[in-house]
């Protein structure tokens, strides 16, 4: 089924300058963008996001990080998008990533791992929801 992926380009993608060759494989690989922005979370906004982590020993660590600086969350459509998108950014720790995925290419640690993906349809749509109004997604067939 064509399935929509919430996709964050973190702080440390955005650093490094990767936000244009992160963006080309995406395309490359099939994703169409429905919904796109910068901008910069909030130690409130990190954590609201983050939620279900609250209890997790890394929590303060991942807020701290979300909210350094500006990220550029995505909407991404296509067949299988969610499965499809985790396979295509590697592992959360990078060391243990496929070769020529998005971490195993370009994050320093399990931490600042250069790019978030939804892990169900489910969360997905709430992910989504957290980052986009319904005006800002539109119809992209390319
Ligand atoms: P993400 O897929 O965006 O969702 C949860 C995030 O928690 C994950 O990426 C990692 O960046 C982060 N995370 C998971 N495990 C650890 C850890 N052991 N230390 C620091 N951050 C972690």
């Amino acid at each position: 089924a064509v399935e929509r992926t919430l996709t964050i380009l973190k702080p440390d993608c955005v650093r490094k300058n990767l936000i244009g060759e992160v963006t080309r494989r995406i395309q490359e690989a099939g994703f169409r963008i429905v919904a796109m922005k910068m901008t910069r979370l909030t130690k409130d906004t990190a954590g609201g996001f983050y939620a279900v982590h609250k209890e997790r020993p890394f929590f303060d660590e991942l807020v701290e990080f979300m909210s350094s600086g500006p990220c550029v969350p995505m909407i991404l459509e296509k067949e299988n998008a969610i499965k499809d998108f985790r396979e295509f950014i590697g592992a959360t720790d990078p060391s243990e990533a496929e070769e020529g995925t998005i971490r195993a290419d370009f994050a320093d640690s399990v931490g600042e791992n250069i790019i978030h993906g939804s892990d169900s349809v489910e969360n997905g749509k709430k992910e989504a929801a957290y980052f986009f109004s319904e005006a800002e997604v539109v119809a992209n067939k390319a």
